[in-house]
């Protein structure tokens, strides 16, 4: 049975979705309070594990098998999502890329546009493509899940830092150009999170050492779970933050202040 809830009725379209880190569990969250939910990643396995996570809620899912960065098949895939589920409600922009902790010298072109394509020119396009939609509702939230790599000085990774900031301001921009119609776009800025991520660019000891000492170290000194992240992407699609937007919330355990 389609569970009861406050997003019931609303269609919320998540990249990075299929990801066992915070894209699968924004997904849970948002369907655990009715949200029927267009799921987009580039891994089909990962993409059928969150359907199936999904599936005790009986709300509406449909998987899209997509890389985003391709603007062709990203708008194939939009079009297919809004067919099946109706208009999009809200958007989560999580999908991300890392670059592999290299120095600027070591950074080429290719590595450079690939963390842009996915982190930056992705999520500007899916705002584009799914702002008219919200627009004639006069409602919407738009997510985009940024890092606290943005607001800090951090070696090795060059293009993923500037990527966050750029999604940043995109994020102010959007609110600005969409608040007056009732849309409303935030950026969450997740500290060190647990994810499948989190294993691409560091190795378990060099976290380990990060979170005691290292740059990416916490007042709290514990690294996120992405339940962290997924119960404050929760509230920003809420009524209860309608006074919110152009914000970045900072979910770092104060890596951030
Ligand atoms: N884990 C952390 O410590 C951390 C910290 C700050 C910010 N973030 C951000 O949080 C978001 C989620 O990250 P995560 O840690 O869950 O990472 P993750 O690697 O587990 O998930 C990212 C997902 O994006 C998908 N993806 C990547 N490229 C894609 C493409 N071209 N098309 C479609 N899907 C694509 C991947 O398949 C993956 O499922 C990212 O934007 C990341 O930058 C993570």
């Amino acid at each position: 049975m389609w569970i009861e809830g406050p997003l019931r009725g609303k269609v919320a379209l998540v990249t990075g979705a299929g990801s066992g880190g915070i894209g699968r569990a924004i997904c849970s969250r948002l369907a655990a309070h009715g949200a029927a939910i267009a799921a987009l990643d580039l891994d089909p396995a990962g993409l059928d594990a969150t359907v199936t996570e999904l599936s005790g809620t009986g709300v509406p899912v449909q998987s899209i098998a997509v890389d985003i960065a391709d603007a062709m098949l990203l708008d194939q895939a939009v079009d297919r999502a809004v067919d099946v589920l109706g208009e999009i409600d809200i958007l989560i922009n999580c999908a991300g890329v890392v670059d592999k902790a290299k120095a600027i010298i070591d950074t080429s072109d290719e590595d450079w546009d690939r963390v842009f394509a996915v982190n930056v020119r992705a999520p500007f396009r899916l705002i584009r493509k799914v702002a008219p939609g919200m627009m004639r509702k006069r409602a919407g939230r738009i997510v985009n899940i940024t890092s606290s790599s943005a607001h800090r000085a951090r070696q090795s990774l060059p293009a993923y830092g500037a990527s966050k900031s750029a999604l940043m301001q995109l994020t102010r921009s959007a609110a600005a150009e969409l608040g007056t119609h009732d849309i409303n776009v935030n950026a969450i800025a997740p500290g060190l999170t647990k994810t499948p991520m989190l294993g691409a660019a560091f190795d378990e000891a060099m976290v380990e050492e990060l979170l005691r000492e290292g740059p990416l170290a916490n007042l709290l000194g514990r690294v996120s779970l992405p339940d962290d992240i997924a119960e404050v992407a929760l509230f920003l699609c809420l009524p209860a933050s309608r006074q919110i937007t152009a914000q970045t919330i900072h979910v770092s355990a104060g890596a951030v202040v």
